[in-house]
């Protein structure tokens, strides 16, 4: 197969974890957050962290209506937390900052799922140092499964026709350590590196059927913003968001993504050669390769109708709350104000519906289209967008979003309902911009 040069690496695949409990509606998980090493550049050990391994995590992969605990046990030699990014649970089990978990400890937080099928994460969230631990390879995919999205006729084989794309970029200083030592560039930008890993792997190659294949890609970079897609201009479909499926599959021909936002995409290979090759691209440059196997799998068409997203009612929201991203460099703000550990910043009402005006005031100087973009996220619920700049949202974004990307200068509305009781974080999800206290809470009681 002459597609694949020699050298060229596997797309690793991350693992389903276990379930240890027998009954079929309840799970249970371990995670063991762990020191490891990895050997990303040949000759070259590279100290990280990971859970239940050296690098990255194993999939959590669990069912609409389960009831879910997870053990998870510390054993990074320093505290952590670990949230699940975009699941809908009450605070105290959500693995913000106030929920840390000490070296050698365990943490059991218990939920169930009520929410529908979905391309969660979870990653770790200790204040000022989620970007580190991110950073060094914490961070693993939490997928959720339901009645009607198993009905549709959509790739479903893990690992063949299924396949999760964890997508960060990193610097390698000359030991091949993961520097995370700040300059002031990389606070201001976020931690950028010129090195895109797929799944812990450097330009890795994965084999694909001959048909249509499903990608569940998360953008699990500290700080950069993707635009995605492949080399030879084809065109493939977004079919879900941050939260879930779209209504119907979106035809693009590019994605933009940014930090902690999600896409599941089909791209179909149906008209390849068997050994022809693909590559996936950045802004132009290739970070790793599809190569079409003979073998023909999956559904032949895909699905024009996936699931319904309610119709939004903007009149049964009970207020709109402002949120104003501003400042550069260790001076970002949300709302002219910098993460607080003891200041709840804003009161929700349980079962409400609230619209979220969510602007960018760029640098606050020198007008409004200076500075930069920052892709914002509150936990506990999942959104959907109402408008961009009082325009419709682009009909890859009329989904559930947790994480919203805002340009300088923009005004974007998106509408909610708190289901779920406890104290909660809203951010910017750049996570030096977070770690540096561009961050608020919010009570929902
Ligand atoms: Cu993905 Cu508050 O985090
Ligand atoms: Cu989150
Ligand atoms: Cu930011």
């Amino acid at each position: 197969n002459d597609s694949i040069a020699e050298g060229d690496k596997p797309l690793p695949i991350p693992p389903i974890l276990e379930d240890e409990n027998p009954d079929p509606d309840k799970a249970e998980f371990t995670l063991v957050a762990q020191k490891g090493s990895m050997e990303f550049l040949e000759g070259k050990v590279t100290d990280t962290f990971g859970y239940n391994g050296d690098y990255l995590g194993p999939v959590i992969r669990v069912k609409k209506g389960d009831d879910v605990s997870v053990k998870v046990r510390n054993e990074l030699g320093e505290a952590t937390t670990i949230h699940w990014h975009g699941l809908e649970v009450d605070g105290e089990d959500d693995g913000g900052p106030h929920s840390g978990i000490q070296p050698d400890t365990t943490w059991k937080p218990e939920f169930t799922i009520e929410q529908n099928a979905a391309t969660l994460w979870y990653h770790p969230h200790l204040l000022h140092k989620t970007g580190e631990h991110v950073y060094k390879g914490l961070a693993g995919l939490f997928l959720i499964d339901d009645q009607e999205s198993e009905k549709l006729d959509l790739p479903d084989e893990y690992g063949l026709n299924d396949i999760p794309l964890i997508v960060q970029d990193k610097q390698l200083d000359e030991n091949g350590q993961f520097a995370y030592d700040l300059s002031m560039h990389d606070v201001m930008m976020g931690l950028q590196g010129d090195t895109i890993m797929v799944n812990g792997a450097i330009n890795p190659y994965v084999e694909v059927p001959k048909g249509k294949v499903r990608f569940r890609l998360l953008n699990g970079s500290n700080a950069r913003i993707y635009q995605f897609a492949l080399s030879n201009g084809q065109e493939f479909y977004q079919i879900g968001t941050d939260g879930g499926l779209l209504e119907e599959p979106v035809k693009m021909d590019s994605l933009v993504l940014s930090s902690a936002e999600r896409a599941e995409l089909i791209i179909d290979f149906s008209e390849y050669e068997k050994g022809e090759s693909v590559e996936l691209t950045d802004q132009g440059m290739p970070f790793m390769k599809f190569v079409v196997s003979g073998e023909e799998k999956g559904p032949k068409e895909i699905p024009s109708q996936l699931v319904d997203i309610p119709e939004v009612d903007e009149s049964i929201a009970s207020r709109t709350r402002e949120f104003v991203m501003s400042g550069m460099g260790r001076n970002v703000t949300i709302n002219g104000k910098q993460m607080d550990m003891d200041r709840i910043d804003e009161q929700l009402k349980l079962h409400d519906t609230e619209i979220w005006e969510i602007s960018n005031e760029g640098m606050g100087m020198m007008g409004n289209n200076m500075g930069m973009a920052h892709p914002f996220h509150g936990h506990g619920t999942q959104f959907l967008i109402l408008d961009r700049d009082g325009n419709p949202p682009p009909a890859n974004e009329r989904g559930w979003k947790d994480t919203i990307l805002v340009e300088p200068g923009e005004k974007v509305r998106a509408i909610a309902t708190f289901d779920h009781k406890g104290l909660f974080m809203y951010h910017c999800h750049i996570l030096e911009h977070e770690d540096a206290g561009m961050m608020g809470q919010f009570n929902v009681e």
